[in-house]
This record gives C-alpha cells, sequence and structure tokens, in this order.
C-alpha cells in the first residue's frame, strides 16, 4: 500500500525504483541495488540473456552459480511451481519448500542466509543461474529497498555481489561505480551496506546439513533450530587444493582481493613475531617507495604490535580519511629502506574490536587502500571463534591473503 502510494505521487524515490525495474524487465544491461549485506548486480533471473549480462559485466566464470533474490515466501512457491501452470505438467505434485528450512526461514528470512534448493523440472530459472547445477540458492533480503525493487519488477532477481570478478565486494554506491563503470547502466544508491559481509550459505538437502559460506548468520544461531544442531562447516578458508572441488562453486576463486599485497597475522601470533616479520618484509621488497597499510582489529596495546611506534618506530600524524578510524603517518625512509629517497606512508585504519563492526568496514578499509596505492596490507587477524561475524570475517581475509597467509 505504500508502495502504492508512492508510486501514485512518483516521489523521486519511487521513480528510481520504477526506472530499475523497468530495466530489469527489459534491458539485457544489469541494474545494482543495495542489500543487506553487500550491493548485488541483478538481473531477471527468468531471461538467460539478462543472466548473461551479469557474467559479462562482472567478467565471472560461468561455472558459478548465482543467488537468487525474492521478496516473499510467495515467491518461492510460484518458482518452485512455474511448471504447474503449463498445461503439459498438470499432473505434477506440488513441490513443498523442505521441511528441514522451515525454522530457518522463520528466524532468519528476510536476512543474510541462503538457503539451497532443488531446481525443478520445468523451472523458469535460466540455465546460466544454477551453472547447470540441480539445485539453486535464494534468500529474501532484509534490506526493504532491495525487496520493493524485487516487489517492483515482479520477478526474481539473480545476483552477485557488484564488484569486478576477484575484487572485495561492494559496501557502497561508490565502489560498485568504481569497478563497472561504463558496463552498466544504472546504480540504486541506498547508501553503506549495515553487515558489510555477503549471506552465508547453507544445505538443507544433505544430511547433517552443511554451511557452504559463512557469512552474515553465525553458526551458533543456526545450531539453535530444530534439524541444524549438528550442522557441519562445509567451507575452507585460504587457497584450495586445484583438485579439491569446493560445494559452493565459488568458494574456489581468487576473491576479496585489493590489487594490494595483504599480509594476514593469526591472532595468536607473538606480537615480536610480527614485527619481525614485518620489518623484513618491508627490507626484502622496499623496490622504491613503499606505502604500507594496516587493518587493526584491537588497540595498539593489546594487540598484535601492529602499532606505528611497535612496527615501524614513527610517530601517528593523523590526516583527513575516506573512511571511519583512518590515521596515516610518514614512516622515516632510514626506519625501513635506506636505498628509497621516497616518503612513505602507512595508512592505519582501526575497524573496531567486535565483530560486527569489523565486518561492516572490512570490505571499504581493503578498498581504501587500493586508492592511497597502497603496496602492502598487514592485518590483525581475529579469533574466528565460530559463533558469529568473526568467521565469515576471517574467511574472507585468509582468501585475500591468499599464498601470503600468516599462522
Ligand atoms: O549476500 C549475498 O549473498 C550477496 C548479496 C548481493 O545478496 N550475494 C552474493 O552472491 O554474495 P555471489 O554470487 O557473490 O555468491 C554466491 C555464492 C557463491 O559462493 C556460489 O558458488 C554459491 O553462493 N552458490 C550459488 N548457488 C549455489 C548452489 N546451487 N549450490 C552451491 N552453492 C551455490
Ligand atoms: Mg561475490
Amino acid at each position: 500500500e505504500w508502495w502504492e502510494s508512492e508510486r501514485r505521487q512518483q516521489t523521486p524515490e519511487a521513480k528510481a525504483i520504477e526506472e530499475a525495474a523497468n530495466l530489469l524487465r527489459t534491458s539485457d544491461l544489469p541494474v545494482a541495488f543495495p542489500t543487506e549485506t553487500v550491493y548485488g548486480l541483478g538481473a531477471d533471473a527468468t531471461r538467460s540473456a539478462s543472466v548473461q549480462g551479469i557474467y559479462r559485466a562482472k567478467q565471472r566464470p560461468s561455472d558459478n552459480p548465482l543467488i537468487i533474490h525474492i521478496d516473499s515466501l510467495d515467491m518461492l512457491e510460484r518458482l518452485l511451481n512455474a511448471a504447474q501452470s503449463s498445461p503439459s505438467a498438470l499432473k505434477t505434485p506440488r513441490i513443498p519448500i523442505p521441511p528441514i528450512y522451515k525454522p530457518l526461514i522463520e528466524w532468519f528470512w528476510p536476512g543474510p542466509l541462503t538457503i539451497i534448493l532443488p531446481n525443478p523440472s520445468g523451472s523458469e530459472l535460466a540455465a546460466e543461474v544454477t551453472s547447470n547445477l540441480t539445485t539453486f540458492g535464494v534468500r529474501i533480503p532484509s534490506s526493504p529497498l532491495a525487496r520493493l525493487l524485487i516487489h517492483a519488477t515482479d520477478r526474481p532477481l539473480a545476483a552477485p555481489s557488484a564488484n569486478a570478478s576477484t575484487k572485495p565486494s561492494p559496501t557502497t554506491a561508490q565502489h560498485v561505480y568504481h569497478d563497472l563503470k561504463g558496463r552498466i547502466e544504472l546504480i540504486l544508491d541506498g547508501g553503506t551496506c549495515g553487515v558489510g559481509v555477503e549471506s552465508t550459505v547453507v544445505d538443507g538437502l544433505c544430511d547433517p546439513p552443511a554451511i557452504l559460506r559463512p557469512g552474515g548468520i553465525g553458526i551458533d544461531e543456526l545450531r539453535l533450530c530444530p534439524g541444524w544442531e549438528n550442522v557441519e562447516v562445509a567451507y575452507r578458508d585460504g587457497t584450495l587444493d586445484i583438485k579439491e572441488i569446493p560445494r559452493a562453486p565459488g568458494m574456489k576463486y581468487r576473491h576479496y582481493s585489493p590489487k594490494a599485497r595483504v599480509v594476514l597475522f593469526e591472532p595468536d601470533s607473538s606480537p615480536a613475531g610480527v614485527a619481525k616479520h614485518v620489518r623484513k618484509d618491508l627490507q626484502d621488497t622496499a623496490i622504491g617507495a613503499h606505502n604500507i597499510g594496516i587493518v587493526r582489529t584491537r588497540n595498539w596495546k593489546q594487540g598484535l604490535g601492529l602499532a606505528p611506534d611497535n612496527v615501524l618506530a614513527s610517530t601517528v600524524v593523523p590526516m583527513t580519511a575516506p573512511i571511519d578510524h583512518l590515521v596515516s603517518f610518514p614512516i622515516p625512509v632510514q626506519e625501513t629502506c635506506s636505498q628509497s629517497s621516497r616518503t612513505k606512508m602507512a595508512y592505519d585504519c582501526y575497524l573496531g574490536a567486535d565483530a560486527a563492526s569489523i565486518a561492516h568496514g572490512l570490505f571499504a578499509a581493503l578498498r581504501a587502500f587500493d586508492d592511497f596505492e597502497v603496496d602492502v596490507i598487514y592485518v590483525e587477524g581475529v579469533p574466528d571463534r565460530e559463533g558469529d561475524l568473526a568467521a565469515a570475517v576471517m574467511n574472507r581475509l585468509r582468501k585475500a591473503a591468499g599464498a601470503e597467509l600468516k599462522v
């Protein structure tokens, strides 16, 4: 009703949503829109040409399936039973949502949880959405703007994160613009995403059920649901062996990588070891000037010693920063690399101490360091107690660090 009245009054917001919905229905270029996790790059999931547009814009490998976004359980029922409406399939029994998902849907939808369902025969979904798997992933986002867009389009929307493939996921419209300008026609700007990391992907079609990707809903919360007490962790952090076939195809690719090299210190590293490593690392790799980024998750006194005075023996000079808590300071040249004559900069970014605020700021921090042309980013890991967003944070960081993983 509210939407209908907005639409009648032609408010700027309603016009923007209608324009986006029209593009989604008619154009083969995808439309970027905000969700509570990260920005998505949406296309009508029932049209092959439009879904192909997503893979093209992102330069995403075509064997990596997309998540379907719906606005209601109604839309899911229609999707599961679409084949029924065709006369040849009149005898097909109604396909219910597997009961194992009932508690999850009740507790976590709308929200950052994607469930895997069997793709029914005669499915409306374009083959490109599922990369020819027999299943599809689906979620109802909690972002009202995302749900309104789906409602206005009246189609299920396939949407991966709206970054260029391999880059950190976008949490602002500016991030999307940076990666995809010239490749898409429209970005709906809904401000900064709240959660900051992608949805948790779960598979309840196997026994025991499994988590395919850690994300916005933690394992502890899942375990409280009937049937999910023994949920298995079926993802691997870090880079996968080529021979391994991950159950969520997307997990095998290089991911979340800024231009800069990422060095991740596991939270149980010793401060002395960290300091030694950083000094040696800077000496070994110092060819000309060298800018560094520091991502801290604890304060200087308690943490791994990733602090200017400890690691670099320098004074902090706070500067105006594009993201919260960003402080930068020049590193005296003689401290690190005597051959270099150019001033080096260190950018220090404190993401806060709790997993939710770290998740919220993580991708923006990695992207900001790229803007500052940082060569290497040292990151202070967090204990990834399975229960909360820390598991998702460490999963993304271990992938970003790849071979640079430090234990
Ligand atoms: O929070 C999110 O989920 C965001 C926003 C935009 O909603 N979307 C997102 O999509 O992260 P994407 O495409 O970047 O990640 C989809 C993940 C991939 O790891 C993919 O392999 C997995 O979900 N996936 C999709 N369909 C699957 C299926 N049928 N079986 C197993 N894994 C699947
Ligand atoms: Mg992605």
